[in-house]
């Protein structure tokens, strides 16, 4: 019988978390030279979150319901611009393209690469990702400290999601770029709470912000565009963003301003 470590295979992108080592990749198991190991999830994902904290009974990052009413939101084709602006931004990847804030796979569906990987803190989001997209790579593992070697990535994306350039600049081989999908100051305007024209500064103060290009950008795209909206696609949008928090319920909208900057960088 073939012994499992005979198809074991040392990854080109994944590191141990704990000592960034290069990942040896069995069907079950994931283990450094060091001795780490970390063991594959039914649905073949990879955790690599350290820190305990994170671990147990709390749900890092989105919630369920917010999750489930993105999965809904995205699938009914309302974000699809956005989607063809990022596929174009990054166009066909020769080598290996990392989607940071994967969320449950979207975005990472549009990408191009020889090999394709996401990356979530969110257990939940990871799981949804990886049973849409079998044939990618999908780690839960945190933005801020990415379970990748060094200058092993030809594209690293993150739409919505945080962008920690200089973490970027390490995965990122030469001549790699990272694309990023963020808010415009005009984004979502009509559902967030300050939208009846007695914005408070903070508010002001963000709109001012993102009205440029995002910051250690070499290019960048403003995308704007209108979008029509019945019951169920303003409620799950509502539940699937951050204003939620801010709001106490949804405004009655039949429309939305959505707005944002595709934007790139070099390593
Ligand atoms: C607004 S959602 C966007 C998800 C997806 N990119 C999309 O647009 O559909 C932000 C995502 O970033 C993830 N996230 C937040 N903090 C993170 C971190 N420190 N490391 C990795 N992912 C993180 C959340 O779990 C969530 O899935
Ligand atoms: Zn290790």
């Amino acid at each position: 019988m073939a012994d499992m470590a005979d198809e074991a295979h040392r990854s080109d992108v994944l590191a141990c978390p704990h000592c960034g080592l290069a990942l040896l990749l069995s069907r079950s198991t994931a283990t450094c030279e060091t001795g780490h190991s970390f063991d594959r999830a039914k649905g073949g994902h990879l955790n690599l979150l350290i820190g305990g904290r994170l671990s147990s009974g709390a749900v890092p990052g989105d919630t369920p319901d917010a999750l489930a009413a993105r999965r809904r939101f995205l699938s009914s084709g309302g974000y699809a611009p956005i989607a063809a602006a990022l596929a174009e931004t990054v166009g066909d990847v020769d080598g290996a393209v990392l989607d940071v804030g994967c969320g449950e796979g979207y975005y990472t569906s549009h990408l191009r690469g020889t090999d394709r990987y996401g990356l979530d803190v969110s257990k939940r989001a990871v799981q949804m990702a990886a049973r849409l997209l079998p044939d990618s790579t999908f780690v839960v593992g945190s933005a801020y400290r990415l379970p990748v070697q060094d200058h092993s990535l030809a594209v690293v994306t993150s739409v919505f999601a945080p962008h920690p350039l200089d973490e970027f600049a390490r995965v990122l081989r030469p001549g790699g770029r990272w694309v990023t999908v963020t808010p415009g100051p005009m984004h979502l305007v009509e559902m967030r709470p300050t939208s009846d024209g007695t914005a408070g500064g903070k508010a002001l103060d963000r709109q001012h912000r993102r009205a440029s290009a995002p910051e250690g950008s070499t290019s960048a795209r403003r995308l704007e565009f209108r979008l029509d909206l019945d019951d169920t696609t303003a409620d799950d949008l509502f539940l699937m963003t951050p204003i939620r928090w801010q709001a106490t319920a949804r405004p009655p909208l039949t429309s939305v301003t959505v707005d944002v900057w595709v934007a790139s960088g070099p390593a």
